[in-house]
């Protein structure tokens, strides 16, 4: 835990041209400074950074953050990771809370894993270059599958000479403590008796995030030897943790995020072909089907899998459950098949570079088009088969979160499978119902009841209004919260006055007393964040909210700040107008604006009336719904009253 002062310190510390400065070449433009975006392809600029308000935002992309998100972004890291990147840039201390002995015991005893698992892949490197064995044999076998020098060299490949003990001897000489080289699986110990696990193996480091080592793969190097596991494998330990890691995330990571893709093999000399010939953005799953951690991995970086597959069509629909859990956690998944006997790394080295990207882009297709081929292929004229299918490909379909993806998909497989859309949709609805009443425990018949269909068109009910509104205000607030607007007060005498005050507090005063809240829980938050501030005779800065601790309040305000007619120097010479015009006209736009929401609501509460009123059960419930409604109607023409002769929709 870094102490909240700590943070504070470090926020202020930040420059944000700086920090940014050190990754992207910044132009000053203006109050600004402009430069090519880092997180998307561009070639004229649209990353603009504003010293004034601390925060960056592309018109490109639309990412916009402060000082820590860029780090975030940028570097993929965890938001303590950010701070202590930037409390070092800055020379700040950061005094951690102190910890338990159990704390330090179980850190320094991870610490000292991956210190002997660098030990043994510098050592690995070692023998693989340096001693005549290594040389002669492992070198040669990797020189002989077509890695260059360079390959070998980045992905840190390596040799476990074919001796019982050579490793560990070395190892215990060079002081490591026997009890790391047993725990992180190097040393099998075994009685009284050690030996290396790995021995007279080509060894294949496994990086974590950050280019740490925390396992290895050994390949055996001879194919005489049939009774030998082609690989063996570190075991778990507390720093590898199979399920959650990926073979060649780490180099993968940066073109992951630029080419917003990330492609998925089998096995490591796959990742290593593929890199070698230039698709960087590549990890295996180790020979295993993926699991939930490795998914989240990815999607850290990408919400786009490309699976690169080199099995037989029985594997392949062996793996089409296992593909349906990367669909629900709400990415996009397409399928690639290589020819008949060939891999990922057998095709890279017998094609040139473009015949391979070709070959990937034009055999890529959609996941559950891809099914839907192969299913319909295997079920030829057979009516139950297809019959089965068609259940198949729709519970895929009804795992995907998203609903227009849904909707999409269903139409097309509807054409795919000649079966007229409405059928699939109802045979989603079931399984989307079946999901309803498994999560809440409840029998089919019921969950059919309270639940409502996929197809169902959503009414209108008043809620974009509010939605609109809402927002409005949020961007009004985050914008001129300080700034004095003029309004009319009535005094004791009855006499109209003007009256200057800021806008923060007209907001926090008409909203709290007409009891209205916001929709939307998040708007709520902040708003709430400025009215504690306010009793306090307190107006947040804009410094204060856009580096506010909690990310989602953050990001909302630099959002909200990072306005086109602001940060973008070309569109502030176009519209300076524009822009002169919101501060001049102010008082009128936030008092319109808070009007307009208030009749939003009122619209809202009308509509959820009228409908009520339409299924009431009993006179009495009639008479009283009438009641709600005309008072509600009363404060409307109230307040459009106020609102003069501006026109709302
Ligand atoms: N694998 C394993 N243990 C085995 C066989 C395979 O752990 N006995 C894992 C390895 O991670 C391997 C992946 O499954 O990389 C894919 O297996 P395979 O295609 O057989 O290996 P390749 O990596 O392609 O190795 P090579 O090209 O040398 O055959
Ligand atoms: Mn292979």
């Amino acid at each position: 835990m870094i102490p909240k002062e700590t943070i504070d310190e470090i926020f202020n510390a930040s420059i944000i041209e700086d920090v940014i400065g050190e990754f992207v070449t910044l132009k000053k433009r203006g109050a600004n400074y402009l430069g090519n975006c880092p997180f998307h392809n561009e070639k004229t600029p649209s990353f603009t950074v504003s010293p004034a308000k601390g925060i960056y935002k592309c018109f490109g992309c639309g990412k916009a953050g402060n000082s820590v998100n860029f780090i975030m972004e940028h570097e993929h890291y965890s938001y303590p990771e950010a701070l202590r990147f930037l409390a070092n840039k800055y020379n700040i201390e950061i005094e951690e809370e102190e910890q338990t002995d159990e704390q330090i015991q179980t850190a320094n005893e991870k610490e000292s894993l991956y210190i002997v698992s660098n030990f043994a892949a510098n050592y690995f490197v070692d023998q693989l270059h340096n001693s005549d064995k290594g040389k002669a044999i492992a070198l040669s076998y990797f020189i002989e599958r077509g890695f260059t020098e360079a390959t070998i060299n980045k992905f840190q490949l390596g040799y476990n000479p074919d001796e019982w003990t050579a490793f560990t001897t070395e190892a215990e000489n060079s002081g490591y403590d026997i009890k790391y080289l047993e725990k992180t699986g190097l040393t099998i110990v075994k009685e009284d008796k050690k030996f290396d696990r790995f021995k007279g193996r080509v060894m294949f480091p496994i990086h974590n995030l950050s280019g740490r080592v925390l396992g290895f793969g050994g390949r055996i190097l001879s194919s005489n030897d049939k009774k030998a596991a082609k690989y063996v494998n570190s075991p778990e330990s507390e720093i590898y943790s199979k399920s959650n890691v990926l073979y060649g995330i780490y180099f993968a990571k940066k073109s992951i995020t630029q080419e917003n893709n990330c492609y998925l093999v089998e096995g490591y000399t796959d990742v290593i072909s593929l890199s070698q010939a230039g698709v960087e953005n590549v990890v295996a799953s180790s020979g295993t089907s993926l699991t939930e951690g490795q998914i989240r991995l990815i999607k850290r970086y990408t919400p786009n899998i490309t699976i690169l597959y080199d099995g037989d069509a029985a594997g392949l629909k062996a793996s089409f459950r296992g593909i349906d859990m990367i669909l629900k956690e709400e990415m996009n998944v397409r399928i690639v098949l290589f020819p008949e006997g060939e891999d990922p790394d057998s095709f890279a080295k017998k094609s040139s570079t473009e015949e391979l990207t070709t070959y990937i882009t034009d055999n890529a297709e959609d996941f559950i088009q891809f099914k839907t081929h192969v299913l319909l292929k295997e079920a030829g004229n057979d009516p139950i088969k297809k019959a089965e299918l068609i259940k198949d490909i729709v519970e895929s379909i009804s795992i995907i979160p998203d609903q227009i993806k849904r909707a999409i998909y269903t139409k097309e497989c509807s054409t795919l499978l000649e079966i007229p859309e409405q059928a699939l949709i109802n045979e989603t609805n079931k399984f989307l119902r079946k999901k309803v009443a498994t999560r809440h425990n409840l029998p089919d018949q019921l969950a059919d009841e309270i639940f409502h269909p996929i197809q169902e068109e959503k009414k209108a009910t008043g809620n974009e209004e509010v939605e609109y509104w809402e927002s409005e205000i949020m961007r009004l607030l985050l914008n001129y919260a300080h700034l004095l607007i003029k309004i009319k007060v009535v005094n004791s005498e009855n006499e109209e006055q003007e009256q200057e005050i800021p806008v923060i507090t007209y907001i926090v005063h008409t909203l709290r007393n007409d009891e209205i809240t916001f929709e939307n829980p998040l708007f709520q938050r902040v708003f709430n964040l400025y009215a504690e501030s306010l009793k306090e005779n307190k107006i947040l800065t804009q410094q204060e909210i856009t580096q506010h601790h909690d990310n989602e309040i953050s990001q909302l305000a630099i959002n909200m700040l990072s306005n086109k007619y602001e940060l973008s120097p070309n569109w502030a010479k176009m519209h300076r107008t524009y822009v002169n015009t919101e501060e001049q006209q102010l008082s009128l736009g936030v008092i319109n604006s808070v009007n307009a929401f208030k009749l939003s609501k009122v619209n809202h509460l009308i509509i959820d009336t009228q409908t009520l009123l339409k299924d009431a059960k009993s006179g009495d419930e009639e008479n009283k719904l009438m009641e709600d409604l005309m008072r509600f109607q009363k404060i409307k023409s109230l307040i459009s009253e106020k609102l003069g002769r501006v026109v709302l929709k």
